[in-house]
């Protein structure tokens, strides 16, 4: 199986051939079972996390880069952990982050609108999309302003870099070693990128440190809370395990770096594929709007709050189906110890196991017509007769995606202010998938952009 879109379509092919799961060979003696069915994925997904690990050849690349943070690590470290973060994304924390998700899309609008000065522009949505995720993550981690949107920024480069080193060594067997790749330019890069990435962490760690008072640090930014929004970086500075312990200047660099790897790439595939979903199908995308104009029909500013997030149905019926047919996180990986399924057999210790999203969202057994786009799948009256692990773009489980209400809330935001502003209308090329980590598109996803009069 490989990657590209012919690999991807043979793939949809063996799943419709074996809609539970099939197993496969990677080289002459690693084998690998693929799961693409809610009967099989839940017991894999539900089983606790600390007897199912992730994978680690997979993820050994961006070890470096991410070190023990929540992604990457296991076992006790991680269920301390995941136990410590969950409060950085209660929604009284995420709530304010509104406000930077409306600025920072404007941000993007404001360069759109120069771009389509004649009228409209064709641009690469991941492009301009992940440079905006970038800039909204930075501000809600650091509360740092680095104007990326308008001029290079050297710590934002240096994550755009690492990303595209992670995808390129993924596609060369022969630099699977460590000790080859390090030897490479690539993979002196790699190292200088994770120095910079890492010494921008530090940096902000220190320099809060200094400003924070030694003793009576929870009273301090409980008030501070009142005035100013909490960055990520001031609540893990506050969380406590159960004994009172704090995370260590290392814990809280890597979760920060852990938040801005895992959310800028897979937020900005989502978005740009429901906007590539609505340059398809028109008709829905007028649907979108008229709820979107009808939602801020009197308001002026026209900006989103917290509140409007629950007003948008139709809207988020699309964004769903979108994560369906285009999931950002295609596919993930777990080693397992003994999993039985449900007709006794057992996948046996050891074994990577390929949770196949993109091939549960796509299996005809799972979904009727699935290659269609379709938001009605997502009306509530549908949702009530669906598995709950037939849609899993955010995984499911003990090992879920811990951001998933930053990423839907962004997400909406996003949508929101670029239907109001904008028509977006297909490339005359149609794009063809391709999947790394992430799912993606060759040579970038293209659509054009035409001005709408405010
Ligand atoms: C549309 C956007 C997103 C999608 C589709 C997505 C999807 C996923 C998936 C499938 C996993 C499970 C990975 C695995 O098991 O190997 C995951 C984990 C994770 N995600 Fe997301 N994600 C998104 C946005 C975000 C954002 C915005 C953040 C942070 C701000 C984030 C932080 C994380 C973290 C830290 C984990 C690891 C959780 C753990 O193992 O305990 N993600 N995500």
């Amino acid at each position: 199986v490989t990657n590209t879109e012919e690999g991807l379509r043979d793939m949809t092919q063996l799943v419709a051939t074996y809609p539970q799961g099939f197993k496969f060979w990677l080289g002459p003696t690693l084998p690998v079972i693929n799961v693409c069915h809610p009967d099989i994925i839940r017991p894999v997904l539900n089983a606790s996390a600390i007897i199912v690990r992730k994978d680690d050849i997979f993820f050994s690349f961006i070890k470096p880069w991410l070190g023990e943070g929540l992604l990457l690590s296991a076992g006790d470290k991680w269920s301390r952990h995941r136990r410590m973060l969950t409060p950085a994304f209660h929604f009284n924390i995420l709530k304010p982050y509104v406000k930077i998700f409306n600025d920072t899309v404007s941000i993007m609008h404001a360069k759109w609108q120069r771009l389509a000065s004649e009228g409209s522009a064709c641009l690469d949505m991941f492009e301009h999309i992940s440079l905006m995720t970038l800039d909204s993550l930075q501000k809600c981690v650091f509360s740092f302003d680095s104007h990326c949107q308008e001029k290079p920024s050297e710590y934002i480069t240096a994550i755009v870099e690492l990303s595209a080193l992670i995808q390129k060594r993924g596609e060369n067997i022969l630099l699977y070693m460590d000790f080859l790749y390090y030897l490479t330019r690539d993979g002196q890069r790699f190292r200088e990128a994770c120095r910079l990435v890492h010494d921008f962490t530090d940096a902000v760690i220190q320099e809060r440190r200094r400003t924070l008072p030694s003793q009576g640090l929870d009273d301090f930014l409980k008030a501070k809370a009142k005035t100013k929004t909490l960055d990520f970086i001031d609540v893990l500075l506050l969380s406590k395990d159960e004994d009172g312990k704090q995370l260590s200047d290392e814990d809280i660099r890597a979760e920060a770096d852990n938040f801005m790897f895992a959310g800028h790439d897979s937020t900005a595939s989502g978005l740009s594929w429901v906007l590539y979903n609505l340059a398809r199908q028109p008709e829905y995308q007028e649907r979108c709007r008229q709820e979107v104009q009808e939602l801020l029909r009197d308001r002026e500013p026209k900006e989103i709050e917290w509140d409007d997030l629950a007003q948008l149905p139709f809207l988020t019926m699309c964004i769903k189906e979108s994560l369906r047919l285009h999931p950002p996180a295609p596919m993930i990986s777990r080693r397992c110890t003994d999993i039985v399924l449900p007709d006794g057999r057992v996948i046996p210790k050891g074994v990577i196991c390929l949770i196949n999203i993109l091939g549960t969202h796509h299996n005809p057994a799972v979904w009727p017509d699935p290659e269609v786009y379709d938001p009605s799948r997502f009306d509530p009256e549908n949702v009530k007769e669906m598995s709950p692990l037939a849609f899993i773009p955010f995984s499911a489980g003990p090992r879920n995606c811990i951001g998933q209400t930053f990423a839907m809330t962004e997400m909406k935001v996003v949508l929101v202010l670029t239907l109001l502003r904008f028509r977006v209308l297909p490339d005359d090329t149609e794009p063809r998938r391709k999947v790394d980590m992430i799912m993606r598109a060759e040579g970038g996803l293209w659509l054009q952009v035409e001005r709408l009069e405010a």
